[in-house]
């Protein structure tokens, strides 16, 4: 798949892909019918991974000729800074003296475009009152967000994300090998990969940061460190603790943060710090 069929900013994938073949026909169904589509879940349970493969997929379809944009919003402190953040990622620089909103409506009234609206729980009133303008003044115009809540505007179609259940063991599966070249799951330990992978829930984040630890230690190692504690933890509705808790432990002693080096693990990680 070329990584830009049409006009547009999403990014090419730098890892495999898993699962979730469902989510992604729910989503295009959602899409084909809602203006405003969130998916919502839990820090580190996929999201953004998700949007942007909808977004791509979407994309290859040629319904939307000026394209899929993408714009982060994680690092945006400050809520007036949520329409420069789009109108930056449309790639918009506007020389009259209109405010961002008015500008980023006449380029969006007659386009046919999408806007992925990643990490909007940072700011949600703000891109929620943006959304609502926007989608109002551009009818062509369809809005793909993730946010651990919903934005509450009038139309929104929410999706619910659930953590990865027989994916799990093929995303672990696979960050280890990027981790530890060789490694494979195969008769002998499969039973051994799916422990933590069972531990750990299923999340996405928490997976790969396991999985990124098995270049310093051996598997039984690091099942050692996801003691059932942390089973509990997961258990409960509050699932930031626990991913802290995941970098906490396999952090071990002291030693340094531990980075899913072969992912953006890392970069996810550090918005929640
Ligand atoms: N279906 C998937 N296949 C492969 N990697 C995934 C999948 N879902 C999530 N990941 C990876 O797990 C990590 C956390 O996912 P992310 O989408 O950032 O979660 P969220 O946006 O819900 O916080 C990211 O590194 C992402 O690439
Ligand atoms: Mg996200």
């Amino acid at each position: 798949m070329r990584p830009h069929p049409t006009p547009g900013n999403l990014p090419a994938e730098l890892n495999h892909f898993v699962g979730r073949r469902r989510d992604l026909s729910e989503v295009a169904a959602l899409l084909g019918r809602a203006r405003l589509v969130t998916l919502s879940g839990v820090g580190g349970v996929g999201k953004s991974r998700l949007a942007v493969r909808a977004a791509v997929e979407a994309a290859s379809g040629d319904r939307f000729p000026d394209g899929a944009w993408l714009v982060k919003l994680a690092r945006v402190r400050d809520p007036g800074l949520v329409e420069h953040s789009v109108a930056e990622a449309l790639g918009l620089t506007d020389h009259t003296t209109r405010l961002p909103l008015a500008a980023l409506a006449a380029h969006l009234a007659d386009r046919e475009l999408r806007l992925v609206l990643d990490c909007c729980e940072r700011q949600v009133e703000a891109t929620a009152r943006l959304t609502e303008a926007l989608l109002r003044r551009a009818p062509g115009l369809r809005v793909l967000a993730t946010s651990r809540q919903p934005l509450g505007v009038a139309g929104e179609h929410v999706l619910p994300l659930d953590p990865l259940a027989d994916g799990a063991v093929e995303l672990f599966a696979d960050r280890a090998a990027a981790a530890l070249p060789g490694f494979a799951v195969d008769e002998a330990n499969r039973s051994e990969v799916a422990e933590p992978c069972r531990r750990l829930d299923g999340l996405p984040l928490a997976l790969e940061l396991a999985a990124g630890r098995m270049r310093a230690l051996p598997l039984e190692q690091i099942l050692e460190r996801l003691d059932d504690r942390f089973a509990l933890l997961t258990r409960t509705r509050v699932l930031r603790g626990p991913v802290r808790e995941t970098a906490r432990r396999l952090r071990g002693d002291g030693g340094p943060v531990v980075r899913a080096e072969s992912t953006g693990a890392a970069e996810t990680l550090d918005q929640r710090a």
